[in-house]
């Protein structure tokens, strides 16, 4: 760990989950339509009260065209044009004097194109005096074109309506998409394209050796580049939905991550079958199935975890449950983080963002329980 990083705000676990529901209930009634979730997740980070980045997740990275870590430390004003900062400064000074403020901002990602973005943030106290911190929600705001679906009347308006925003949304994520295949992809096959054509003059010219010492490189860089396909599609679409289904996904992980690891046993239980689990909810089950078992295997000394996905009079119910160490009165330490550290808050939102229930039970005798219920 970076010794800057020491020392940074703590924030108990139980403040930032009550802060984040906090924050959705409030960003929801703002803006009830206008979200677009990133297929990541939602973009957050933790903020200090003057703009400081203390933490962020890869939603929020990805949408500013940084790594996680690349942001600690930067400010808010580093990524908003000279001219926007007076405006910014007196936003961040509103956000710490209310308990919750949303505003709308121009920010440049490392590309440099200007994006407009809302900017929800929700204070949270931390563990030292007089010290408190912003969690903070990105989105793109959906801007509505005039005489659309707002002029038409009721029920077909509203439609409509959710149709439109759904296609703008895709846009977006379209968008976004494309960003990321031109800089990172289309950079990385140009590089081997240039490797591939200099080895190919230097066998022409005779330097077998110097062209071998290139394509050895550049074979390299397809591995990497192979790497970086795989973890884009991965993060947009676990590929194992769409071939398995949401139970033999699930299933399936579990036996990787027993596989993983030397002295853990996971064992799976489901009564539910793939058509009876909404489409737009299986990548998210998915995804909180995937963050609570990573969590278990990285915090909990755990040797038993359990994941089981059950129908109930409520509705689907995911739950998992590890036999570790718990966290009850594990303090959220940003410094520790250094990049991370919002893997819970982010299963949060996915599951209350579509009205689903989150919960979590944790102590050293009976080690941590995640449960996520969605009416359907
Ligand atoms: N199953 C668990 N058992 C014990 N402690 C846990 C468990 N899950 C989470 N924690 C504690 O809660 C903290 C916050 O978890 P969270 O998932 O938000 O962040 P992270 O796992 O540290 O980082 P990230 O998920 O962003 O990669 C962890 O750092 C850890 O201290
Ligand atoms: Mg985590």
């Amino acid at each position: 760990m970076d010794e800057s990083q020491r020392g940074g705000p703590q924030i108990a676990l139980a403040d930032l989950i009550e802060a984040m529901r906090k924050l959705r209930r409030a960003a929801c009634y703002r803006q009830p339509e206008a979200a677009v979730t990133d297929a990541r997740g939602a973009a957050l980070a933790i903020l200090t009260p003057d703009g400081i980045f203390v933490s962020a997740n890869r939603s929020a990275a990805a949408l500013l065209g940084y790594s996680s870590a690349e942001l600690v430390g930067k400010g808010l004003a580093d990524l908003a044009p000279n001219d926007a900062h007076g405006d910014l400064a007196n936003e961040l000074s509103t956000s710490a004097a209310r308990e919750f403020h949303s505003f709308s901002t121009v920010l440049f990602g490392r590309t440099g194109h200007p994006a407009r973005l809302a900017l929800h943030q929700q204070w949270v106290p931390t563990k030292q005096m007089n010290t408190s911190v912003l969690l903070t929600l990105f989105e793109e705001p959906l801007i509505f074109e005039p005489g659309s679906a707002e002029t038409a009347s009721s029920f077909e308006a509203s439609e409509r309506m959710c149709k439109t925003w759904l296609m703008m949304g895709q846009q977006k994520e379209r968008q976004r998409l494309a960003a990321e295949l031109h800089d990172g992809l289309g950079q990385a096959l140009t590089l081997v394209k240039l490797m591939t054509e200099d080895a190919l003059m230097r066998i022409r010219r005779g330097q077998v050796d110097d062209a071998v010492q290139l394509l050895d490189a550049t074979v390299f860089r397809v591995r990497e580049t192979i790497g970086d396909v795989r973890q884009i599609c991965g993060e947009l679409r676990p590929l194992m939905l769409d071939k398995l289904g949401l139970p033999a996904a699930l299933g399936s992980l579990c036996r990787r991550v027993e596989h993983g690891t030397e002295a853990i046993s996971v064992s799976f239980d489901c009564d539910v079958a793939d058509r009876d689990v909404p489409e737009h909810l299986k990548a998210d089950m998915f995804r909180v199935a995937q963050e609570a078992l990573n969590n278990a295997i990285k915090h909990a000394e755990a040797t038993e975890i359990s994941l089981s996905l059950r129908r109930d009079a409520g509705g689907l119910l995911l739950t998992i449950q590890d036999n570790g160490i718990g966290y009850e009165n594990h303090p959220f330490a940003t410094e520790n983080a250094y990049t991370t550290g919002l893997g819970l808050i982010g299963m949060q939102h996915r599951v209350e963002i579509h009205g689903g229930a989150f919960s979590i039970e944790s102590s050293a005798a009976t080690g941590t329980r995640i449960c996520a219920t969605w009416m359907c």
